[in-house]
Parts: structure tokens; sequence; C-alpha cells
């Protein structure tokens, strides 16, 4: 299904060329570790979004939906540990003022930029953004950008629990923003200073933990299968107990195989009943739960399933690009699964002649909700490339026969092979492309 011609090169590239992805702020001199989405990378990642919502919600579990907001007050972030923990080591070559992860050099040795070896001291760094509310700077007006979704689960799990009818077990899923100061951001949308992550924290008693754990961290397996990820390409990975977080009692990393080696595509944590304890302590509320079995309160234990949509969104590119030989020209080619593809499919008339025709196609397609595309521009050739190249699964073009046929043909972005359809059938054949699994 995929190939290893991809290279981070040639992703970045292609996400600029077609409208996947821009610097931020290009136009003055760019914002590192920043990205903004064009047209195709905003619906690529709306759809990515999309399928991993449907999929957590599709257990026999109850998971419900939540948004928090951004800003979180110097509070919640004493209590989750952020403030004390979450920094990264850091380190300066005082000869020409670059600056590294100290993580991602060899202090052994000389500096890659300047060649000298002159570092400071490892420091720790901070990785949250610090901001003030209002207009008067007092230490109640501190509050920073969220470095992670999870804490307003957290600190909305009594809320949630009391004005939605949900009992334990059952998860809290959100997709948002997070921010993080990363001292080196790099590898593209892999390690950003903006992202967004899609996390669900899984809630129940502490003697289910274990089991749970497990079955989330198949089910999750079982999603990254889903998006058509080459297998051989997925690894799990289980946390030494010296490199888990300070709030987890066992992780699994999920890895994808990157050109740039194995990383961490999405982490499962058993977090055991810190979270709720830690925010329970710090506001002073009972954040426990009533058990009528044994007439007694307890505080949930969590399962949290995390992962980067940039990430995924990278990973997916990588997995699904491709390069192929057609007429003696390298055909570049993105195998997206169909649910995933910023477009189902392509509407294109053969000649412009016959334009009309075609595109009543593509507006009856378009309004019935399909993510299609009207192409006339070019070759059909031409045409048939610039769609492969934005992972468009299949086009149907328009041509002489079809006034008399009724019919359309259409071409296989994976296999180029091309049939005839009824133009009545179209819609069928888009519902069978897109429930593939
Ligand atoms: N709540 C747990 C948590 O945030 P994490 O391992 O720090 O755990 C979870 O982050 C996921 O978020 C990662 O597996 C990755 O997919 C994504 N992620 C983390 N930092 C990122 C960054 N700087 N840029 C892009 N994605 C990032």
């Amino acid at each position: 299904m995929s190939s290893s011609k991809a290279t981070l090169e040639k992703i970045v590239s292609l996400c600029k060329r077609r409208g996947f992805v821009y610097q931020s702020g290009e136009i003055y001199s760019g914002l590192n570790g920043v990205y903004d989405f064009g047209p195709l990378g905003a619906l690529l990642k709306h759809n990515i979004k999309n399928k991993w919502l449907t999929c957590m919600m599709s257990f026999a579990e109850e998971v419900v939906l939540v948004d928090g907001s951004l800003l979180g007050s110097a509070d919640v972030w004493k209590a989750s540990g952020h403030l004390d923990n979450f920094s990264d080591p850091m380190v300066d070559c005082l000869q020409c003022k670059k600056r590294y992860r100290a993580d991602d050099v060899d202090l052994e040795k000389n500096c890659p930029h300047c060649g000298n070896k002159n570092w400071t001291s490892v420091r720790q760094f901070n990785l949250m953004f610090k901001t003030e509310l209002g207009a008067m700077a007092d230490a109640t007006s501190v509050a920073y950008l969220r470095p992670e979704t999870a804490q307003a689960i957290f600190i909305n799990f009594k809320n949630v629990m009391s004005s939605y009818r949900v009992k334990v077990p059952f998860g809290i899923a959100q997709i948002g923003k997070a921010f993080r100061n990363e001292i080196t951001p790099k590898q593209f949308l892999f390690r950003m200073r903006e992202f967004e992550q899609m996390e669900m924290e899984f809630f129940c008693k502490g003697e289910d933990a274990d089991r749970f754990f497990e079955l989330w961290v198949e089910r999750r397996k079982q999603f990254f299968m889903q998006l058509g990820l080459t297998p051989e390409r997925i690894r799990l990975r289980p946390h030494a107990s010296d490199e888990l977080a300070h709030y987890s009692k066992a992780c699994i990393d999920v890895e994808y195989d990157f050109p740039f080696g194995w990383k961490e595509l999405e982490g499962i944590a058993n977090r055991a009943d810190f979270d709720l304890t830690q925010h329970g302590k710090h506001a002073g509320k009972d954040l426990g739960v009533f058990d009528d079995a044994t007439k007694s309160s307890y505080v949930p234990h969590v399962v949290e399933c995390s992962v980067g949509v940039d990430r995924l969104f990278l990973t997916l590119l990588f997995d699904a690009y491709d390069e192929d030989e057609v007429d003696g020209e390298t055909r570049t080619v993105l195998r997206l699964h169909p649910a995933i593809a910023p477009f189902t499919a392509a509407i294109m008339p053969l000649s412009s002649k016959i334009s009309e025709q075609a595109e009543k196609i593509f507006l009856h397609l378009k309004t019935k909700g399909y993510r299609v595309q009207f192409d006339d521009g070019g070759s059909i050739g031409k045409r048939y490339r610039r769609q492969d190249e934005i992972g468009t699964p299949v086009c149907f073009t328009y041509d002489f026969d079809s006034e008399t046929d009724g019919k359309v043909t259409v071409r296989n972005r994976d296999t180029m092979q091309q049939e005839r359809v009824a133009i009545d059938g179209i819609e069928d054949y888009l519902k069978n492309l897109l429930a593939k699994n």
C-alpha cells in the first residue's frame, strides 16, 4: 500500500504546493514551530478529527465530548504538576548562542552549529506559555495556555457527572489546541509550539484500570489500522519505569516508523487516581464518586488515550505518499483512506462543450453532502495527476458517450483502472467507497 519514498522535504513541499500546510506568518519572516492549514489541510484535519470522534463514541461504554477553555489559572497547573514538572532540559552554546534541548545533543561533542565545545550547564525550561488576564498584573492575574487538553476534562469531571446522566465507567473526550514552548520545534508538524490534541480520559474503578488499559491499547491500535496505516510501520512500545511521566502508573506508546526513526504517535497511559486526587486536594473539593454497591465513596482511576491531530496528519501523509511511473513520468500519489482524503471524488467534463452536464452531477453530489471537486482545467491526464497528488480516490469523467448511455468513466487513484458506471449509480459507488475499511 505505502512506500518508503516519502522524505520530510517532499512532504513539506507537497503540503505547501497543494495548499495543505503553510508556515504561519510566512509573508513576514514566519513563526517557528507554528503552522496554518490551507483548504486541503483543513479538510484533511477535519476528517481525521471526525473519524477519531466517531470511533471514540462507537464502543459499548459511553464517551461524551467536552470543549474546555485554552487558558487555565496557575492553580490548575500547580495541581496537575505542570508548573513544577513540565520542563525540558536546555543547554546553550556559549560561542554561537544556539539553544538546544539537552537530550538532542551530545554534550561530550562540539556544537553541531558552530563546531566549538563551550556549553552552559543544563537548566530546566518550563514549556508552558504564561500570560496575564485583565488590566491589573498581579499574582492572581497569571494564567497559562494549556499544554495539554486533559486537565480541562479532569477539572470538569464533577460537572459532567452531575449535569449529564453518566455513570463510571465512562469516558470524556476532547479535541482542541494545546501550546508548548518547545525549545527546538522540529520535523515540520511533528513537534510544534501550537498544535491540536485528541484526548480521551476514561474513568473507572481502580480494580478495573489494568483491564481497561489493555482494552484501550487494543482499540487504539485497531483505529490506526482502520485509517489504513501500514501495519509494519506501527508498533507498541511500553515505557520503562524510569521514563514514566510524573502522573502515570503504566504507559504504552503507539509508535510510527517515520523517515527520522520510530517515534511516538499516541500515548496510552494508566494515570491511576493521580489527577482527580490532585485536583480534589488543591481545590478543596470532593471529586469522589459514590458506589451504590459498597455504599462508600472512591476516587476513579483514569486511562488516557492521547494523540496529536497534526502528528497523525503528518503520519498519514508519510504513509500515504507514493511515487510510481506512468508513461515515463513520475506520478506522485497520496494513497489516503477514502474517509480521510480531503475530497472523495473529482467530477470532470472531458471537454468544455459538455461542462454543463458534468457540473450538474457535481452540484447534485455536493448538495447531498459528498466532498467532491469540479475539475475542468487542462488535459484529463493532468487532472488525474493533480487529483492523485491530493489523494482523491476516484475521478468521474463525463464524456460524449455519457450523453447517450447515461454513464461516466470512473478512474481509480490506486489501480488507475477505469470502468463505466451509471450516473444514477454514482452515489452508491461513493457510499461503498466511504464504507470500506
Ligand atoms: N495528556 C498527555 C499528553 O499530553 P504527551 O505525550 O505529551 O501526553 C500526547 O502528548 C500526544 O500529543 C503525543 O503523542 C503527540 O501525538 C502529541 N504532541 C505532543 N507534543 C506535541 C508537539 N509539540 N507537536 C505536535 N504534537 C505533539
